[in-house]
Parts: C-alpha cells; sequence; structure tokens
C-alpha cells in the first residue's frame, strides 16, 4: 500500500448516470489485483472528514478507473474534479478476489454499483482463458451497470429490463449453466442479494467469493472501524479493509 502523488485524467459519464473517474497514477496502477480498493481523499480541507474507498473498476497502464455514482457529499465533490488536479489516493487496499484455481468459468453475479470491480476482474478472467458469464441484476433499468462485463444475463425487479425478478432466480433459471461447468461465482452489491446468493451456493455446493462493504475510515486496519462477523469462529470479527473486501461466502456472516 502506498501514497504516490496522482491526478485527475478526466470523468466520463457512462450508462445510467454513472461516472468514472480516470485517475493518472503509474506507482499504485502498477500493484493492482481485481477486487483491490482505493481510499480517496476527496478534498483538501477537513470536510468531509473521512476518506472514501471505492472498488477499482480497471487499470489502463498509468490509470486507474474508479466508478461512482453521486450519492452524498464525497461523490458530489469527487464529480466536480477537474483534469489536471492532484488526488490524495491510498492504495491498492485489500484482498481482492482470487482469480487462479480449479474452475474454467467465472460467474459474476452484480447488483446495481457492485458492478464496479467487475471490468478489471473480466480483463484478468479472460487473460487467464476462463469462460465468463455475467449475471447482472437491479431494481429497475436504471440501475443496470454492463459496463466492461461479457456474456450478459439480465434482471431488474420491476421487469424494465430483462427477467422480471432477482437476479438470483435468473441464476435459478440458468442453473444448468452453473451445473455443466466447473464454475466459481465472483459477486459484489447489495446485502440481500448477497444473503440470497450466499443461500443459493450453500443449497448447491458452489464456490463464492464476495466483495463486501462497510462504513470505513483508515483503510488498513488500524481505526478497527469496519468489522464483519466470522460465520466460522463465533463472536470474532474479520476487518473488511484489511482481511476483506473480498471473502469467501462460507467465511463471513452477511
Ligand atoms: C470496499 C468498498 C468499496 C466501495 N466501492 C464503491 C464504488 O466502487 N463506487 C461507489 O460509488 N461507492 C463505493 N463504495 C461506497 C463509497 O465509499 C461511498 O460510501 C459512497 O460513494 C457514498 O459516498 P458519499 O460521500 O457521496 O456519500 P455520504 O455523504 O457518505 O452518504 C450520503 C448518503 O448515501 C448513503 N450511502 C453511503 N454509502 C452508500 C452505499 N454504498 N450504498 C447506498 N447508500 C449509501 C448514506 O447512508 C447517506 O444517506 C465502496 C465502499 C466500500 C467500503
Ligand atoms: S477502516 Fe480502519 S480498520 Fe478498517
Amino acid at each position: 500500500m502506498v501514497t504516490a502523488k496522482s491526478f485527475v485524467e478526466e470523468i466520463i459519464k457512462i450508462e445510467n448516470n454513472i461516472h468514472l473517474l480516470k485517475i493518472y497514477s503509474p506507482k499504485i496502477a502498477s500493484e493492482i489485483t481485481p477486487g483491490q480498493f482505493l481510499n480517496i481523499k476527496v478534498s483538501d480541507n477537513f470536510f468531509p472528514l473521512l476518506r472514501r474507498p471505492f472498488s477499482i473498476c480497471d487499470v489502463d497502464e498509468k490509470f486507474i478507473y474508479i466508478m461512482f455514482n453521486i450519492l452524498g457529499d464525497g461523490t458530489k465533490i469527487l464529480a466536480r474534479k477537474r483534469t489536471g488536479e492532484e488526488l490524495d489516493i491510498l492504495g491498492p487496499l485489500g484482498h481482492g478476489f482470487k482469480t487462479e484455481g480449479n474452475f474454467d468459468t467465472a460467474i459474476i453475479v452484480a447488483g446495481g454499483l457492485g458492478a464496479a470491480p467487475f471490468p478489471l476482474f473480466t480483463k484478468q478472467m479472460s487473460s487467464l482463458g476462463k469462460n465468463i458469464y455475467s449475471f447482472i441484476g437491479g431494481k429497475s433499468e436504471s440501475d443496470i451497470i454492463t459496463y466492461g462485463m461479457n456474456n450478459t444475463f439480465i434482471s431488474t425487479d420491476d421487469g424494465s429490463f430483462g427477467f422480471k425478478g432477482t437476479v438470483i432466480e435468473l441464476l435459478n433459471r440458468n442453473i444448468k449453466i452453473l451445473q455443466e461447468n466447473k464454475i466459481k461465482i465472483f459477486s459484489c452489491g447489495p446485502t440481500p442479494m448477497l444473503r440470497a446468493l450466499k443461500e443459493f451456493c450453500v443449497k448447491n455446493n458452489f464456490d463464492c467469493e464476495v466483495s463486501t462493504e462497510s462504513a470505513m475510515a483508515c483503510g488498513f486496519g488500524i481505526c478497527q472501524g469496519c468489522p464483519i462477523e466470522s460465520e466460522s469462529k463465533k463472536d470474532k470479527y474479520l476487518l473488511v479493509c484489511k482481511d476483506g473486501p473480498v471473502f469467501n461466502i462460507k467465511d463471513v456472516l452477511i
């Protein structure tokens, strides 16, 4: 993990009003693996005080991309950044996805902005020669993000785009793809989706890694501010920033 002089290159708007922030940061870019994150100080003054964590969406030589939607103060400030502005970033942080292993097909399950880590992940899977199917869900069409993903299957709760129902129901409808290949599932998204995915994986005995979220301060294991309960050891907590954000779905209580 390093802090290194980094600069805003540009902000690109992609589908559904999602922003891609392109950051010039050669040193950090050279050390990234899929599923890691950056902790970004969005302003030079004391407001907002805490850095904001963002999944690393993609890396292109000396550039890092993050994906965000304007939600509150931090992302409002980020969206106003101009080309050439210096950006104080800390990264790469955390443990990402285990991309090597005994599977030939990666199944991505992403809900809403949970799509953020998967463009880089998809690139890496392709370079390792793995097949990829991407199951993408949202409440309605405006939540669907397919940027940087291949072989997409879409679901929306209201049926405004793709299959009408949850992404887990969509997985169930396509269970043959999962059963007929040597698969591993990789997921990121809202907690109810991850809970349902855990039930689905346990029932079908599928191996699965999930990228989790928690409120964070330091981002590297000092403040103890981002606990997640361990599944295997009762009353033991892990840190999302240091032990995660990616965990095997069996290891954490979601
Ligand atoms: C490991 C990790 C990776 C993350 N990756 C991304 C990413 O790739 N892209 C991204 O946009 N965000 C990501 N987040 C969330 C991000 O850090 C911010 O919390 C979020 O962007 C909102 O920041 P803000 O300052 O604009 O909003 P705040 O001012 O902090 O909050 C404004 C409002 O939004 C709500 N809110 C805050 N965070 C979320 C959230 N995650 N989902 C729903 N509501 C929320 C708050 O409760 C509040 O009501 C990640 C968080 C973690 C822990
Ligand atoms: S954010 Fe400080 S320990 Fe995780």
